[in-house]
């Protein structure tokens, strides 16, 4: 093989080379650079949306206005009139609050009233799909 074919041969192979970049990336002058994009923002922390409930929103009973004013200065009743729980249960979320959630500690005979009403007008539900579908009891 003399000279003259490896020749040809290397400026086709570069030709095709060249043919078969579609990006660019070896005509320099025609390769867009982009700036890398920014890192992602961190997602959001898990913020309650804003409400307007009032003490009525809770059931009457002892203890009702602490656990109000206790509760409601981050998040509406909603959430806490979906759960039904045991005391000790109650008890881990009121700690979830105050661990996660940064709510400042309560006074403890305050925590015992607010656990009492919690527990008291929130309850486990019965584990039966009907809930209280008279037809089910
Ligand atoms: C300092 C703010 C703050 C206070 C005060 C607070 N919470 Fe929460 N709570 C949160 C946040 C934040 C969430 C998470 C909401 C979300 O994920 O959308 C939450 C969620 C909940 C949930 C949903 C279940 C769960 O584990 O996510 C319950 C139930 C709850 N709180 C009950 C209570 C009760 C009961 C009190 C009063 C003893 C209380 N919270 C006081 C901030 C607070």
């Amino acid at each position: 093989m003399n000279i003259g074919w490896v020749v040809t041969i290397c400026l086709t192979a570069f030709f095709l080379l060249l043919a078969a970049d579609r990006a660019g990336e070896l005509r320099r002058d025609r390769y867009v650079w982009t700036p890398p994009a920014p890192p992602a923002a961190a997602p959001p922390p898990a913020v309650p949306p804003p409400h307007s409930d009032t003490v009525e929103d809770l059931p009457d009973g002892k203890g009702r206005d602490t656990t109000f004013y206790a509760c409601a200065a981050c998040h509406g009743v909603a959430i806490i009139k979906a759960q039904g729980m045991s005391r000790e249960l109650w008890e881990a979320s009121f700690d979830l609050m105050i661990e996660r959630h940064r709510m400042p500690p309560t006074k403890p005979e305050e925590r015992a009233e607010i656990l009492d009403y919690l527990a008291e007008q929130f309850p486990p539900r019965r584990r039966s799909r009907g809930g209280d579908n008279p037809f089910l009891r």
